[in-house]
């Protein structure tokens, strides 16, 4: 038998090929004859009633396909979680940019001369633009309480511990919205008639949850809805929520005038009118003793969830849970609130909720630290989590983590020790200072706790007469590389070689739903289920005398054609079992809220400029516990790339509010860092095995974005003494900061 381990080698990418010589066919290169063109007429007011739509300025009309809310031939609300956000408004507007009516021409430049002629006359009312303002019902603009959703976590008795409490500390942290900044724009193409339904094909990343949305907007049944991925040019939880919004409106455009219709949005309008990652307040109020033990952790966070519900229940959910990060504390209590606004609505981002809430703990430590006399890895050290002890929820830590061990690592590998002392002793006599910081954090793998449980997702592994094997799943190649480490799982389940297995392209008419790609669920439990499909295809042929073990490529070949002569297809398929110990408590938000973590510690290097107030980041080390590694090159690509984000969202990245509309929608005054601002981005990986993941690997995906951020902040605070507690740390605030404390 071959046994190439294939897991573990960074072996070429499954469609690097087709991406590179410019074959991979992304959503604008998909044409039909006779196709349209669509385009979005979008609220430009905050909140209000509409009166009326009026068609003006010499454009002829009766060449265009028009729909309205009134077109709708099913209900009109984007099926998700609550039904509270229409396809098209109707009567009322509770957003800038929300969409009211939808146009279609074969020629796209006057389909965007008539976008601007489109009148909509709408009566404001008042609507609220900051989460204290959504808190303190300063108008009712969502439900009775503008409360999207609450959730409460308690563990001991928090209550007794601030009289026995050696030091209390309080602090306020706050982090603004980030755009998602994938390479290509969002991009739909439909085609629907009442005979044959809706096939939309699109830059996505849940094929399954624009078929969830597309089903009650035209009132067909399921298998009249298709959805299909085209290569996608990124999506970083971009495109989990928004794109069923625009299958919808391409999808309403082809079944009104009968033609194939494209809608791709240019940068400005993505920018404008897609979900971003929710700005968020968090308080502290944490009791120690003179010890350095955490005693009582109070918690108030808050997250700025837009207009409509969307998915701000989970992202919420995800930065309660990762509140407290990875120590260990007797008596905690968590409140969060997701609250509504009139901004459109906040969505998925990588890290999903934990940025925010991770950015508050790792500066307030530091805080804390200061206070009890104790440096900042000091404090940590007599806190961390380990095997044994409970996170907030009471979930009882099963993994060997040794988060003192990361730490220890990534100051070896960064010379921490020896940079703290050198920086304090150098930034004496320079003009421009130095710091490095760190922050230690934990990411959770998957759905949450009955969150997997409920998506039941489903993989499937099919074998050709000639010894092929696809991999059937609805699971979306964004760039992270999915197709590859899916397909080395495969392989390495079969004893086959990595080239013999295909990866069908996700397509809801021919893949069961492996259920959405987000929540660095893909390579853990998507995985998980390709393996166990492909034993189980193996299985099938062992057990029915087709094939002996220790059989060569060749045997495997022959034994596919003889059973597929004698019974047909052969398949087999793996549906998600909760590991026997998961229990979770979604009602009082108590138990295992996540099956495994990701354990990190990361370390930034800066120098703040003083006469600019610029800062830019020297070094970087991101030292990882994830499981073991399926693919290195691609593993270490996730989190450098992770870790640009985070730079971005530490001290760049900026979106600047009027009546809640972004005003800087586009990429000369939304500032990203290049590759000029990023340092080099050490990426090193502990690797211990966890019993449930294929080949031992847990989800990386979304934990370099929550470490990043406070590192940075953290170095920026050794530099100068300012610690800064809100996101991003842009020059204005330096300079405002620095000359507050010369004067
Ligand atoms: Mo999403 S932020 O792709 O879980």
């Amino acid at each position: 038998m071959m046994q190439t381990r294939v897991v573990g080698r960074s072996v070429p990418r499954k469609e690097g090929r087709d991406k590179v010589t410019g074959r991979a066919r992304y959503i604008d290169d998909f044409t039909f004859p006779g196709m349209l063109y669509g385009a979005t007429v979008r609220s430009p007011c905050a909140r209000g009633r509409i009166r009326g739509i009026s068609f003006e300025g010499g454009i002829p009309w009766n060449e265009f396909t028009v729909v309205t809310a009134k077109d709708i031939p099913g209900r009109n609300y984007v099926a998700l979680i609550l039904a509270d956000q229409p396809f098209l408004a109707d009567g009322v507007v509770n957003h800038p940019e929300e969409p009211v009516v939808l146009l279609a021409h074969p020629d796209k430049y006057l389909l965007e001369e008539a976008r601007r002629q489109v009148r909509l006359e709408i009566e404001p009312l008042p609507a609220v633009f900051t989460l204290e303002d959504s808190l303190s019902r300063k108008e009712v603009v969502w439900g009775e309480d503008n409360l999207l959703k609450s959730i409460q976590v308690e563990k001991g008795n928090v209550d007794d511990v601030w009289a026995g409490a050696d030091f209390i500390i309080e602090g306020e942290y706050r982090t603004g919205a980030q755009e998602q900044l994938y390479i290509e724009n969002n991009g739909m193409v439909a085609i629907a008639t009442p005979e044959e339904g809706v096939t939309v094909w699109g830059s996505l990343q849940c094929p399954y949850y624009v078929h969830k949305a597309l089903v009650p907007l035209f009132g067909l049944p399921e298998n009249k809805v298709r959805v299909i991925q085209a290569a996608t040019g990124g999506g970083f939880g971009g495109k989990e929520e928004y794109p069923s919004m625009i299958a919808g409106h391409a999808a309403l455009l082809a079944w009104k005038s009968g033609k194939p219709v494209k809608i791709i949005y240019d940068r400005a309008e993505d920018m404008a009118a897609t979900t971003k990652r929710h700005p968020s307040r968090t308080r502290h109020r944490t009791a120690v003793s003179k010890e350095g033990k955490l005693l009582g952790m109070e918690i108030d966070f808050v997250i700025d969830g837009g207009a409509y519900a969307t998915l701000s229940a989970v992202v919420l959910s995800r930065g309660t849970i990762h509140a407290a990060g990875p120590y260990v504390c007797p008596n905690i209590r968590i409140r969060s609130h997701a609250v509504a606004t009139n901004a459109p609505p906040h969505g998925a981002f990588r890290g999903f909720g934990a940025p925010q809430s991770t950015f508050a703990l790792e500066r307030h430590l530091n805080k804390v630290a200061r206070a009890v006399g104790l440096s900042p890895e000091e404090f940590r050290r007599r806190n961390f989590l380990r095997a044994g002890r409970t996170t907030a929820t009471g979930q009882v830590i099963r993994e060997q983590v040794d988060m003192n061990r990361l730490m220890e690592r990534a100051f070896e590998l960064s010379d921490y020790r020896a940079k703290i002392e050198r920086f304090a002793r150098e930034n004496k006599s320079n003009r421009n200072q130095k710091g490095i910081g760190f922050a230690s954090f934990m990411h959770g793998a998957g759905f949450t706790g009955g969150g997997e449980t409920q998506l039941a997702s489903v993989v499937g592994v099919e074998a050709t007469a000639e010894g092929r094997v696809r991999v059937l799943a609805a699971s979306t190649e964004i760039g992270q590389g999915t197709n590859t480490i899916l397909a080395q799982i495969a392989a390495e389940a079969l004893g086959l070689d990595y080239e013999q297995i295909e990866i069908a392209p996700p397509d809801t008419g021919a893949v069961p739903n492996s259920g959405p790609t987000v929540a660095s669920r893909t390579c853990m439990i998507v995985g998980k289920l390709v393996e166990s499909a492909a034993l189980g295809l193996k299985q099938t042929l062992l057990g029915k005398g087709f094939l002996r073990e220790g059989y060569s490529r060749a045997d495997f070949t022959r034994a596919c054609g003889d059973y597929i002569k004698k019974f047909g297809p052969l398949k087999s398929f793996s549906q998600y079992q909760t590991p026997p110990e998961i229990h979770w408590d979604e009602e009082n938000y108590r138990g295992d809220a996540y099956s495994a973590y990701a354990w990190a510690v990361y370390v930034a290097e800066v120098t703040v400029d003083s006469r600019t107030y610029e800062v830019c980041v020297d070094d970087f080390v991101a030292v990882q516990e994830v499981g073991q590694v399926v693919h290195p090159v691609l593993a270490a690509g996730q989190i450098e790339g992770g870790v640009a984000q985070g730079i971005g969202f530490a001290l760049y990245e900026n979106v600047v509010w009027q009546e809640g509309r972004m005003v800087n929608n586009q990429m000369t005054n939304y500032i990203m860092p290049t590759a000029a601002d990023t340092p080099p981005i050490r990426v090193f990986f502990e690797e211990v095995p966890y019993g449930y993941g294929p080949g031992g690997a847990k989800g990386i995906g979304e934990l370099p974005l929550d470490g990043t951020a406070p590192a940075i902040v953290n170095a920026i605070e050794n530099a100068i003494g300012i610690g800064f507690d809100h996101l991003p740390v842009l020059p204005e605030a330096l300079l405002e900061a620095l000359e507050a404390s010369r004067a």
